[in-house]
């Protein structure tokens, strides 16, 4: 989203809420949808409660140059209920094949991790994040093997937000193999993951994706990005103590090389680790504009050669075991060619 839209869009929420057109599910509406026209900064109705809303009408807003509707900030929880039926359903459609569920569920959860980076410091926004988070610790209790489908082992590009998705699906799946098992505690360690990155908000994605090494001036920019997030998380009422954690610790390494404190083995806690392992095996995976995406169990490799001294020997054993466990029942899920991404 441009600037403007998203100036445009803020100045609105006291009100009102955007939602991606995509977030909103194709049945009888649970909640009013408005519409901006014009230049006028009043959202006007579009729909109400009740009436029918589809593809056809999700196109032709899109074809209009409309990205978002608007939601009354007192209907947020009737969205938010909308919004976790939706993924419910996408992702034990029977009509799709597995491998094209996970995908649109994750596309669909980048949606709503693009919202909280476009519209900061809304409360909103993160609950709807914080619901993605229970909705995946419910899968994960109620079917360990499908959920592990939602682990992204394709070669998909690097965007911040579809990272996010998956270093939460990857800390879900991981806390379960560490004996997080009740879905309970699960879910913070989930929230940990999708948000970890929230900080890299204001970093230009020509520093995210730059090859080779940073000028001092770019890291500095790159290296905030932990505290940010932490600040900015922290400043949320009801955000647990643990989604802080991970975001500002997920680049710390045992030995103390890491940043931005430079923590040592026994300062840094489980689920920072946890999101360690779970975000550097999706980073090195994904696909970069300077190079092709890297096979699962290259990318483990590679990680082995940072076993003990930046990552913990038992989380990354658990994830190796895990990773190979899956690439080996379907290949195909690990394609690094093809449509697949
Ligand atoms: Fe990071
Ligand atoms: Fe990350």
């Amino acid at each position: 989203m441009n600037a403007v839209a998203t100036e445009r869009a803020a100045s609105t929420t006291a009100r009102f809420f955007p939602v991606a057109l995509d977030s909103i599910d194709s049945a009888a509406l649970s909640m009013d949808l408005y519409i901006r026209v014009g230049t006028s900064d009043e959202p006007v109705l579009y729909r109400s409660t009740g009436v029918a809303f589809d593809d056809a009408d999700r196109q032709r807003l899109a074809e209009q140059g409309h990205e978002f509707l608007y939601v009354p900030l007192a209907q947020h929880a009737a969205f938010r209920r909308q919004l976790t039926s939706r993924l419910d359903h996408l992702y034990h459609d029977p009509k799709q094949r597995r491998i094209e569920r996970m995908r649109v569920v994750r596309t669909a959860c980048a949606r709503s991790i693009e919202d909280v980076l476009s519209f900061p410091g809304q409360p909103e926004m993160l609950d709807a994040v914080a619901d993605i988070s229970r909705t995946f610790a419910r899968w994960s209790h109620e079917d360990p093997e499908l959920f592990g489908h939602l682990v992204d082992l394709s070669s998909h590009d690097y965007y911040t937000a579809t990272h996010m998705v998956n270093v939460g699906a990857n800390c879900g799946v991981l806390a379960r193999l560490l004996g997080i098992i009740d879905p309970v505690a699960q879910a913070p360690l989930i929230l940990g993951g999708l948000l970890h990155d929230v900080g890299k908000r204001g970093v230009p994605v020509e520093i995210l994706n730059k090859e080779g090494k940073l000028t001092p001036d770019e890291w500095k920019i790159l290296a905030r990005h932990p505290e940010v997030g932490a600040e900015e998380l922290r400043a949320v009422p009801g955000v647990p103590a643990v989604v802080v954690d991970m975001a500002y610790s997920h680049h710390e390494r045992l030995d103390g090389t890491g940043y931005p404190r430079g923590l040592l083995d026994p300062q840094i806690s489980l689920a920072a680790r946890i999101c360690t392992v779970a975000d550097v095996f999706d980073a090195i995976s994904a696909t970069r504009p300077y190079r092709g995406p890297i096979a699962p169990d290259k990318v483990l490799d590679m990680m082995a050669e940072g076993v003990p001294n930046h990552f913990d020997r038992d989380v990354f054993a658990a994830w190796s075991q895990v990773v190979r466990g899956m690439v080996a029942k379907h290949p195909e899920r690990a394609a690094t060619t093809g449509d697949m991404a």
